[in-house]
């Protein structure tokens, strides 16, 4: 096998990943995108590990090559971290895949961190440029370092395990700036004079500037936050294939790299947030949290039977699901109900909001398991003009994608963020276990409108206990 061989395997794999793109940008295409997926990496870690057995075989220069008790090592290493892998992925409920995926962004952060580190130590092949060794390694760990405790504190969130109210120390904008300063004016003086003090105070700068940048970040704003952490690692694995020299990892990581960046650009778009002020750490935000003690008066509340008789009735339906459908699996029992009031002459669409859920795409996801039609499933721009003419609006498990307040009260939280205007509808019916707040931790006006009716209870209970009454 050649040289040759495996710079085409790499081809091949890195189309692989752009075809894996391209087929998970559609509902329709997903699954086969994950399979290329799958494919591009079997390829890679095959081709990988047979190019440095090859080269140290042969003593090839082009590929690193290492002793064969480090190839067994990492063989080792791969059996073991796949079981993890799929003993972790298999067990995930669907409610825990963010803080899974931004725990892995944070191994992908600690990787490169450990690569640079270890470039540091190695002796520069001859011929390589020692100021650009030195400039790449500098950059991968700046990356990886604040992709690593950024991820934790995401993962933190997520978990719930840490409160999702932003974190505001006196003058954090300053801090950041400062922060930044000292790693550049640092990244300049090691390219020009390398010292291991620099690389140390490097590293702990960037692991303090990660964990700051998402700490200051508000609860509503976490899913750019979880996109940007994804670009994040894509640029600290495509630093780290530069230090290794490492076509592969290069393509893979600017491809991640790119496509985080730009799913930050459109989730900011559609939660109406500066780019620039989120990916800088809640930049311009004071952290305001309002209207917590405010009386919003009465709310009516209402039984599984008396909803079922009012879906009888009801010629259009939307039906507008959030994070408790996830939590309460209540999936398949929203597209039973679905078939049957569509079986019965009443329209049924769905309304989605971009944030809704825990993860992009999270609701898409789960209707889509649940086999429910993809034409009848529609984004908020299609569906919020369509509310005045709808007679009942579902809201299930979701509340701040269907909060009046983004839009009515500037002071709040989530102010400006577009919201689903499910009250304009005759009626809405709001699923939920109690009148507790949302993840943005912002009480809810919509619950208290006159049209507006709580079902309480577990959302899948509520949902079947209607598909009986009907
Ligand atoms: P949330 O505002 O999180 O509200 C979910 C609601 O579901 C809660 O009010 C909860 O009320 C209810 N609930 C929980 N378990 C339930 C169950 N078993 N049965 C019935 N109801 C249940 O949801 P949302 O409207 O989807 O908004 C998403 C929020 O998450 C946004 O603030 C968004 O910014 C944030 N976020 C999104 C992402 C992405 S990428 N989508 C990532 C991170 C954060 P009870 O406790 O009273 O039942």
């Amino acid at each position: 096998m050649s040289i040759t061989l495996i710079s085409g395997s790499y081809i091949l794999a890195g189309l692989c990943f752009i075809l894996a793109l391209a087929g998970l940008s559609k509902h329709e295409t997903a699954k086969r995108g994950n399979l290329f997926g799958m494919i591009g990496m079997g390829l890679a870690l095959i081709f990988t590990i047979l190019g440095t057995v090859l080269a140290t075989q042969s003593g090839s220069t082009t590929i690193p090559a290492g002793p064969s008790w480090a190839i067994a090592a990492i063989l080792i290493a791969m059996v073991v971290g796949a079981g993890i892998g799929i003993f972790m992925a298999v067990r995930v409920e669907m409610t825990g895949m963010p803080q899974l995926i931004a725990l892995l962004h944070s191994f992908v952060g600690l990787t490169a961190v450990l690569v640079g580190w270890n470039a540091y130590f190695e002796p520069v092949s001859a011929g390589d440029s020692l100021a650009l060794h030195h400039g790449e390694l500098f950059v991968g760990v700046f990356i990886g370092a604040v992709t690593f405790t950024g991820s934790i504190i995401a993962y933190l969130k997520l978990s719930g395990k840490m409160k999702s109210k932003p974190l505001m120390l006196p003058h954090h904008n300053l801090i950041n700036l400062a922060a930044l300063v000292v790693i550049i004016g640092l990244t300049v003086w090691f390219v020009l004079d390398p010292h291991l003090w620099q690389l140390i105070v490097m590293t702990i700068v960037s692991l303090a500037l990660g964990l700051h940048l998402v700490a200051s970040i508000g609860g509503g704003d976490m899913p750019v936050v979880v996109s940007m952490l994804n670009s994040y690692s894509g640029w600290a694995a495509a630093a780290a294939g530069f230090t290794l020299n490492n076509d592969l990892l290069i393509i893979t990581g600017a491809l991640v790299g790119s496509s985080g960046a730009y799913l930050s650009f459109i989730m900011c778009r559609a939660m109406n947030r500066s780019f620039i002020s989120v990916i800088a750490g809640g930049f311009g935000s004071d952290g305001a949290v309002t209207g917590e003690e405010k009386d919003y008066g009465e709310f009516h509340e209402t039984s599984a039977p008396d909803v079922a008789s009012m879906l009888k009735n009801a010629g259009s339906v939307v039906i507008t699901p959030g994070y408790g459908m996830a939590v309460a699996q209540a999936q398949n029992a929203v597209a039973d109900l679905t078939s049957k009031l569509r079986a019965m002459g009443v329209e049924v669409r769905f309304g989605i909001h971009p944030v809704a859920g825990r993860l992009p795409g999270h609701m898409n996801v789960l209707l889509a398991e649940a086999k429910v039609p993809y034409d009848i499933v529609l984004e908020m721009d299609e569906i919020n003009d369509d509310f005045v003419n709808t007679d009942v609006v579902l809201v299930i498990g979701a509340n701040d994608t269907v909060n009046p307040a983004a839009m009515e009260d500037p002071s709040s939280p989530i102010a400006g963020m577009p919201v689903l205007e499910v009250w304009n509808a005759n009626t809405v019916v709001v699923f939920k276990r109690s009148m507790n707040t949302g993840y943005a931790g912002v009480q809810n006006p919509l619950f208290f409108k006159d049209n507006t009716l709580m079902l309480f209870g577990d959302a899948k209970e509520r949902v079947e206990d209607i598909i009986k009454a009907l």
